[in-house]
């Protein structure tokens, strides 16, 4: 309780440090801003003390009389229409063969597409069999990889109104490891790879020293992104998300705790920016023009000397310059002694600061993840203008239907989270009987609201 009120203090605390983030805000997004600052007071607990105040700001951010809750708002990245403003974030699998993407990821992904979320992204897809994470990562640098992701994109289109994006990357200096469930970041026993890195610094002292890029083997690293983003346009996806956090190889290049060269690739951050955004500007020129690229980064390293939140802003601006649509923010994972601040929603500070500072002067979008639980939080970031877009993992592994049951909750009907036909007859919750457009029961939200199962564990699979 004591530390619960000394985090709310602290957030409220730091809101007025940074108020100058905030103050090009519309009137009626800074006063809601304002008054949920602490993450205390949350869009629905709000909505019951002042449903007109809440209704109002509802209306602005829809520009519409009948407001819909704001994770039903479309939205326009880059020049793709989404529905709405969830996403299923990228999540591995490790259920390939060789790089194969096979039956399981068509139902996991076909189903989540199922599910209501605006856009689905796939697991990390590797550019090589040696960009693999493990063995059980998935590829796209074969004519067969490419069919069966085209497969997966037939299914989203034909039988829901969801997007889908392909993540890409290159696992680096943490490739040649365990499947999540046998070890994360554990280096294979047997039957593995040499792993490659800017520099022969391993991710933990348990893993393979990588050995040091040269500029040729770069240039080749490039083009297998571009073979690969060229793949992927075939196959039909609508998104392209390249990779550049969580310690994989361009994550790698960015962050001073890997990356120790004293080449063009090395130094200060334009430099260990260079190959990062060498790849990133390849791949956008293969990428169809039409079709929105993003790019995941880690904002902090959460570690003494590595990125922090300053870094992350030139970052972010770099891409977005550099013409991403959106940038993912996510944090960490780059050093195994990293000191992470867990806690329910705790990267989306980060993805404020980036929108507030860069995304209004560079118009990119920023997309909020990490302990994301509650269609509250959702709302609540999404109206504070703290993120444009959410992205989640785990909720969506507890309920493929995250979308249409927070819909449902809501009493929202509407056309931004449709049934699939075939599902319509199970739309209303059975146990709970109620036929008058249900309104959420507060325990129940404040339950949701609070995230206490995503808390105390490393988010993700370790990708
Ligand atoms: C099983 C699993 C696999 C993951 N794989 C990836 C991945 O391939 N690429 C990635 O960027 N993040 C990956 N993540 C991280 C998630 O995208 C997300 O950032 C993280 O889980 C935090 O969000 P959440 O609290 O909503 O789960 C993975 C997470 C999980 C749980």
């Amino acid at each position: 309780m004591v530390l619960s009120t000394q985090r709310a203090a602290q957030a409220s605390r730091e809101w007025f440090e940074d108020i100058g983030h905030y103050v090009h805000q519309h009137p009626a997004q800074f006063a809601f801003n304002i008054v949920t600052r602490s993450r205390r007071v949350t869009h629905d607990n709000l909505r019951v003390r002042d449903p007109e105040f809440v209704a109002a700001t509802e209306r602005w951010f829809a520009g519409d009389e009948q407001a819909a809750p704001p994770m039903f708002q479309p939205f326009r990245l880059g020049s793709l229409q989404l529905r709405n403003r969830v996403i299923v974030s990228a999540m591995d699998m490790y259920r390939a063969a060789d790089g194969l993407p096979g039956d399981f990821h068509l139902v996991h992904l076909g189903s989540k597409a199922l599910g209501g979320a605006g856009l689905v992204m796939t697991e990390m897809v590797c550019v090589s069999p040696e960009g693999r994470i493990t063995p059980g990562c998935t590829g796209i640098y074969t004519p067969e990889q490419e069919a069966a992701w085209a497969r997966v994109v037939d299914f989203v289109h034909a039988e829901s109104d969801a997007k889908i994006g392909m993540q890409l990357g290159h696992s680096g200096r943490k490739g040649s490891t365990k499947l999540m469930w046998e070890g994360i970041d554990e280096p294979l026993p047997e039957g593995g790879w040499d792993v490659v890195g800017p520099s022969p610094i391993p991710c933990s002292p348990a893993n393979a020293v990588p050995r040091e890029l040269g500029t040729a083997e770069l240039a080749d690293i490039r083009e297998e992104f571009v073979g690969a983003a060229r793949a992927a346009a075939r196959a039909g996806f609508d998104v392209l998300e390249l990779h550049c956090a969580h310690g994989y190889l361009l994550s790698s290049f960015v962050s001073p705790l890997a990356n120790t060269r004293s080449d063009r690739y090395g130094g200060d951050l334009d430099a260990r920016l260079r190959f990062p955004l060498e790849v990133f500007d390849a791949v956008r020129t293969a990428w169809p023009a039409e079709r929105p690229m993003t790019v995941r980064i880690s904002a902090t390293d959460w570690h003494e000397g590595g990125i922090d939140v300053e870094d992350a802003v030139t970052i972010a601006r770099a891409f977005a310059e550099h013409g991403a649509a959106g940038i993912d923010v996510s944090t960490g994972q780059v050093v195994a002694a990293e000191r992470p601040a867990y806690g329910r929603s705790y990267q989306t500070p980060f993805a404020d600061r980036i929108r507030n500072e860069v995304g209004r002067e560079v118009g990119v979008a920023v997309i909020a993840v990490g302990a994301i639980s509650s269609w509250d939080d959702v709302n609540s970031i999404l109206l504070a203008g703290r993120a444009d877009l959410c992205a989640l993992g785990r909720p969506h592994l507890y309920d493929p239907h995250w979308t249409l049951h927070a819909a449902a909750e809501q009493g929202y009907p509407g056309p931004a989270a449709p049934w699939p036909k075939p599902f319509a007859a199970g739309r209303r919750r059975p146990q709970t009987g109620r036929t008058d457009g249900p309104r959420p029961r507060l325990d129940l939200v404040r339950k949701g609201t609070s995230g206490t199962r995503h808390l105390r564990r490393r988010p993700g699979g370790g990708v």
